[in-house]
């Protein structure tokens, strides 16, 4: 396959910095963005081009941002839309603000970006976008509301887009990791809100105490995760000659729980046909 180019959102740190390198060793082309253009230096001196975005920031200024990607090899082939963070803290104690702030930029600064470079993939007839959604596009765990509910936002908003742009020549793909190792549950990278109430302090006490056990003691390895998602998107690898699917689980936990919430739902559906199916006129 030719050199190709990719854009990827959010690389100074996890899966974004290993599509870099991933990305680079295999010959391609890439405009890697983050916020803080300081923290994109390493991957400047490795090869790729980077520019300054910060996925918040207003639609005009995204978009001058996605045309100046788009004008530094005179095309993007694909869009790996990576960028988020994690909001920890139970219902009551989360402020109104910490999910406008989650839905911010999990959902809406996905959508502004997708935006911006939507029209160059529809010229041409050609492209890839890629979406990093989550397990927690599945399951609302207790604690991660506001997070699991923008990944289960992004679920609806990139199924339609698949829908209306497959026809366009233009690819759709959801990826849905389960626990990996990055600096998503770091205490620079994660907000928490630890629980003021008494009813639910020492949930929150457990639950803040396992995000800390579990930051970099994931079980799944960023390395493998973004190997595959490139074989899928390049069609290569463990993906040449197969159809791909445009919903991607990765991580054995995500096989599991996402099985198990498969088989519960189709079980009520069965259990309670007959009262589910009978409000038609
Ligand atoms: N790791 C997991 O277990 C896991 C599981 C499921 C899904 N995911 C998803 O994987 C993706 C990558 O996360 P990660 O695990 O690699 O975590 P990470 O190491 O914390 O990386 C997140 C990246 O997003 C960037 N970011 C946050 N807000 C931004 C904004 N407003 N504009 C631009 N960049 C912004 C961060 O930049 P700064 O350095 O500037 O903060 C950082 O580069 C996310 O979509 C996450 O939800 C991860």
């Amino acid at each position: 396959m030719s050199q190709l180019v990719w854009l990827v959102t959010g690389c100074s740190s996890g899966l974004g910095e290993q599509f870099v390198h991933s990305i680079l060793a295999r010959g391609d082309e890439i405009i890697a963005t983050g916020r803080n253009i300081e923290k994109l230096k390493h991957l400047e001196q490795a090869g790729a081009s980077v520019l300054q975005l910060d996925i918040t920031d207003s639609q005009q200024s995204i978009r001058s941002v996605i045309d100046q990607a788009t004008s530094i090899h005179g095309k993007v082939d694909f869009f790996v839309n990576n960028a988020s963070y994690i909001s920890i803290g139970l219902w009551e104690d989360l402020e109104y603000e910490d999910y406008l702030a989650q839905f911010d930029t999990n959902v809406f600064g996905t959508i502004k970006v997708t935006r911006a470079i939507s029209p160059h993939f529809r010229q041409r007839k050609a492209g890839t976008l890629v979406f990093i959604g989550s397990l927690s596009g599945w399951i609302g765990h207790p604690g991660v509301s506001a997070y699991a509910g923008s990944k289960f936002a992004l679920e609806g908003v990139v199924e339609a887009l698949h829908q209306e742009t497959a026809h366009l020549g233009i690819k759709t793909l959801l990826i849905e990791p389960g626990r990996f190792r990055t600096k998503l549950l770091s205490s620079e990278n994660m907000k928490a809100a630890r629980s003021s109430i008494p009813e639910y302090q020492s949930f929150s006490q457990n639950l803040l105490d396992g995000m800390a056990k579990e930051d970099r003691a994931q079980p799944g390895d960023p390395v493998k995760l973004v190997e595959i998602i490139i074989d899928l998107v390049r069609r290569e690898g463990i993906a040449e000659g197969k159809e791909v699917p445009f919903r991607f689980p990765l991580g054995a936990d995500c096989y599991d729980d996402i099985k198990t919430k498969c088989e519960e739902n189709l079980k009520l559906l069965e259990e309670w046909k007959g009262i589910i199916r009978s409000t038609d006129y």
